[in-house]
């Protein structure tokens, strides 16, 4: 008989196809469509990307103009979807809200039959275009100021800090954040984008399949990492800290937050632009974050070659994408609304890729509970399980 192999996490499984990024991990690369990282992060704007994503070629400058009017276009938020917000705990977790208002958006899209709306480039524009817009409505109203409407002729980047402050943001700062967002658009079959494509398999629509990757997003061990990094950074409060922070974390059987990658087994390639930037917007105001968080770096370095040897363990995107956000003025529990901003772009573009050639994504599990049984009538069942009828018992005190 031949045995099952059950691939936990379904590590090294190849599960599809897509053109739209390559990870190398062995070699720390990424590419988007066959370009290098490394060439884009620092040449190319986030809406290049979002073209590139979305219609398979870089643009040239009409194509990307054409483009500019339509996210503009597209940037304003419903008004009842504003004031949705407006009645919303003002303690609500960033990520509770955006997840909602992302399901949300499809509420006030012309549906087709059934209930589905069209899953096409033209709704893949609506979701990228407003993903910023609601973080940074939410982030004015959680501090009970009035949202603040998109302005035409910025980019996505300098659009979303002058929507959060009110003000047109230094050139610096629209670079370091349009930067990130060019870092964080794709990331060939991570954990979200897998759930949205698995999601559209089923021709669930791209409002649907969006949900799924944005619900997928918020755990740490994908993109909830960099508010945790932060919150470290914060807490170690100086950069001789670091060293001793990290054993006593790695002592309590903690990770260390965005450290380790399931692909990579190098350095991230993305790190070493998020780390620049990190350092030259440190450089223009606090260094202070970029120090510690380089010191963390290196004192993770350390412990971890020591207490695990061999793991290969190093910095991931999530690293330095803490002080580079937080050196923007953006508050730690947003930063993986940051990480959705970019990544709607990779999210969509796989929906779209996924429905253009679609097979229902359905696996298998091997069955380990008990084997059929005969169905007991209930007054013939007795004091049931080690805690009997109780089922305060059962549900603990958590
Ligand atoms: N800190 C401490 N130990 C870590 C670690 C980290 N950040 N990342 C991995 N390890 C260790 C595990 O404890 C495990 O050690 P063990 O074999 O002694 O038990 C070993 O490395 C393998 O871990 P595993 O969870 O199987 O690897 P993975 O491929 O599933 O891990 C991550 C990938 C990202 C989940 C993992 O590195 C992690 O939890 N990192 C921290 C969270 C984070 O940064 N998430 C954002 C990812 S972009």
């Amino acid at each position: 008989m031949s045995q099952t192999i059950v691939d936990r996490g379904l590590e090294g499984v190849v599960v599809g196809q897509t053109e739209l990024s390559n990870v190398d991990g062995e070699a720390g690369r990424l590419t988007y469509r066959g370009y290098d990282i490394h060439d884009l992060a620092p040449h190319a704007g986030f809406e290049e990307i979002c073209y590139l994503m979305l219609f398979g070629q870089l643009p040239n400058k009409y194509q990307l103009a054409d483009l500019n009017v339509r996210l503009t276009a597209n940037r304003m938020l419903p008004q009842p979807l504003i004031d949705w917000m407006q009645s919303m705990p003002r303690d609500a977790w960033p990520m509770d809200v955006l997840r909602t208002m992302i399901s949300g958006l499809a509420l006030f899209v012309p549906y087709m039959e059934e209930g589905a709306h069209a899953s096409n480039p033209r709704a893949a524009i609506h979701l990228i275009a407003k993903t910023p817009s609601i973080v940074a409505a939410w982030d004015r109203i959680r501090r009970d100021l009035d949202p603040i409407d998109p302005l035409p002729n910025l980019s996505t980047a300098a659009n979303f800090l002058y929507m959060r402050s009110g003000e047109i943001p230094i050139k610096a700062a629209e670079r370091a954040l349009d930067a990130y967002l060019v870092l964080l658009a794709d990331h060939s079959y991570n954990a979200s984008t897998f759930a949205g494509r698995v999601t559209a398999s089923t021709r669930a629509d791209i409002f649907a399949a969006a949900t799924s990757a944005i619900a997928t997003l918020e755990g740490d061990l994908h993109g909830g990492a960099p508010g945790k990094v932060m919150k470290m950074i914060l807490d170690i409060g100086k950069p001789e800290r670091a060293e001793a922070y990290v054993r006593e974390l790695l002592a309590r059987g903690e990770r260390i937050m965005g450290m380790g990658h399931r692909e990579y087994k190098v350095r991230d390639p993305r790190a070493q632009h998020l780390e620049t930037m990190a350092r030259e917007l440190g450089e223009a105001s606090d260094p202070k974050w970029y120090e510690i968080a380089r010191a963390l770096e290196d004192a993770a370095n350390k412990v971890l070659h020591e207490e695990k040897p061999g793991k290969r363990i190093y910095a991931n995107v999530e690293f330095y994408t803490a002080p580079t956000l937080y050196s923007l003025g953006i508050p730690a529990d947003e930063f993986t609304c940051m990480f959705a901003c970019g990544r709607m772009a990779g999210w969509t573009a796989h929906i779209l890729e996924q429905l253009a050639d679609n097979r229902l994504i359905r696996p298998q599990a091997t069955y380990t509970g008990p084997p059929v049984m005969p169905f007991t009538p209930i007054d013939q069942r007795g004091r049931n399980g080690k805690n009997g009828n109780d089922v305060s018992s059962l549900l603990g005190s958590a």
